[in-house]
């Protein structure tokens, strides 16, 4: 292989081998809804959903197709999504406007907040004074205040489920990214780097009803911007990766091409420092798409997370796309073929295959595509073929489940159990403190320093009932 850039049989088979483990784990975890599905037609968790807008629409045609659920009421402010919500799910659900009132209705057990991110907390704060279980889309609260409002809430209410809608974390691929990683396939992961480019980005609604609401992602007093909205999945990803969360964020933002009346900052680049001389590297930008991850096969977003033996590029599939996962191992360091040498060994085939594969990715393998040992000959030859055709490019390895498709059903097992998300509390309000704080760093043009999130927001939250208070207009430069 040193001299040969293609991938032969041998070394595709050792490089199956090499991610058996993180596969075989995926392949359970893909595998967990189908047993959850067999037990679901008696045992549905009667849900409601509240802002049946863009989301709240997806979500209710992935929920179709769900089994372990039942949509029983919808709210929306809004009679159009209201119509549409009920249109999409198809099981004659009650339709409130007031969220108050679904929250009122005893049938339902569980209950999706898929409005603005500012109606977030209050909507997520009442369901749990209600008794619902609850299903949060990320970024799961707006404001400091919230932060510890809902960690002493949920805290008092524990048989209550409390998730957050970050989907990489139910993904397959993401699942053996993470499992490649502690199995050391990546060294010591001290880097990631991180996109989400739109071209040309978010555009302002025009002659609707209510501008301001049909666009609040735009302004500040409602959303947070391209942090809250984009950064938030790729920050949690990276989390999870470096197994921690971050020190400090300084940063870099304005808004430069986007003029049209918004406030949010249309231009974004965040640093994160990490202990132990970790960092993340987040960009937002509107102007290009291109992504130089995965050969340049997907645009927009993605993230390459990069360790002492080997990098991965990974992006998440939706209903379009299919995910990729790539792994580039780095050259084996000329020090340990001086040492073989030395010591009279022979260069082993898998050194020398390292050692010419810093330019070949190689596909991060799921269930079906894994080498047990215990194929016939014409399974071994047709996984072979398959991961000759991911090495060319030609083919990528699917994940049996659209992970959106998982984080509802696994919802609703842990409904049933008393289960742990795997997007849980704390996951969502490290990922919200991020959001917090990277905003912070660009509107005071600073380093912040995460604990600095302890003393922030420490007096009450909105009451019960009511809306949070709009937040204070931030000062935004143009830049
Ligand atoms: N996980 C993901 O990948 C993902 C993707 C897209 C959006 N989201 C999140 O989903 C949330 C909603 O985003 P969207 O794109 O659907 O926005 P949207 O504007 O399309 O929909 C929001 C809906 O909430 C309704 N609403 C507003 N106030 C309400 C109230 N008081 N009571 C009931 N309904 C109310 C609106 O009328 C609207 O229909 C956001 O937090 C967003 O970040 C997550």
């Amino acid at each position: 292989m040193a001299d040969n850039q293609d991938l032969t049989r041998r070394d595709a088979i050792k490089a199956a081998g090499a991610v058996t483990l993180a596969g075989v784990a995926a392949a359970q975890f893909v595998g967990a809804p189908a047993i959850i599905k067999a037990r679901a037609a008696t045992n549905a968790v009667n849900f409601g959903i509240v802002g049946t807008g863009s989301r709240g629409a997806y979500l209710l045609k992935h929920l179709k197709g769900i089994d372990t659920g039942k949509c029983v009421a919808i709210c929306d402010v809004s009679d159009d999504a209201l119509k549409k919500g009920a249109e999409t799910i198809g099981t004659n659900p009650k339709q409130y406007k007031d969220y108050r009132e679904l929250l009122s209705d005893k049938n339902v057990e569980a209950v999706f907040v898929t409005t603005p991110l500012f109606l977030h907390f209050p909507i997520t704060r009442d369901a749990l004074e209600a008794g619902k279980h609850v299903f949060c889309e990320k970024s799961l609260v707006f404001k400091a205040e919230e932060v510890h409002a809902l960690r002493a809430l949920v805290h008092s209410k524990p048989k209550q489920v409390m998730q957050v809608g970050l989907q990489r974390r139910y993904s397959a691929m993401y699942g053996a990214a993470r499992q490649m990683i502690e199995k050391g396939l990546l060294g010591e992961v001290t880097y990631v780097q991180a996109q989400w480019h739109r071209n040309p980005g978010w555009k302002m609604k025009k002659d609707v009803p209510n501008p301001r609401m049909a666009n609040w992602r735009l302004f500040r007093e409602y959303s947070g911007g391209l942090v809250a909205e984009l950064a938030s999945h790729q920050i949690d990803v990276a989390d999870r990766m470096m197994g921690m969360t971050p020190e400090a964020v300084m940063g870099m933002g304005s808004r430069d091409f986007m003029n049209d009346g918004r406030d949010i900052l249309d231009n974004v680049q965040l640093i994160y420092k990490y202990p132990k001389g970790r960092r993340l590297v987040w960009t937002g930008i509107p102007m290009s798409s291109h992504w130089s991850g995965v050969g340049g096969a997907r645009t927009e977003m993605g993230e390459m997370i990069c360790g002492t033996k080997g990098t991965i590029h990974i992006t998440i599939g939706d209903d379009n796309n299919k995910p990729i996962g790539m792994w580039f191992r780095e050259p084996t360091p000329p020090s340990a073929i001086e040492e073989a040498k030395k010591k009279k060994e022979p260069v082993k085939a898998g050194a020398t295959m390292v050692a010419a594969a810093g330019s070949r990715p190689l596909p991060i393998l799921l269930g079906k595509d894994l080498m047990t040992g215990q194929e016939s000959f014409l399974e071994k030859e047709m996984k072979f073929a398959r991961l000759w055709l991911y090495q060319k490019g030609v083919l990528v390895p699917e994940e049996e489940k659209n992970p959106v498709d998982i984080e509802l059903d696994s919802f609703f097992k842990d409904c049933r159990t008393g289960g742990r998300p795997l997007a849980d509390l704390e996951v969502g309000l490290q990922d919200s403190i991020a959001v917090i704080l990277s905003n912070l760093a660009l509107d005071e043009g600073r380093t912040v320093y995460f604990n600095e999130i302890d003393k922030m927001g420490k007096g009450p939250a909105a009451p019960a009932g009511k809306p949070a208070a709009p937040a204070a207009k931030p000062a935004v430069k143009k830049g």
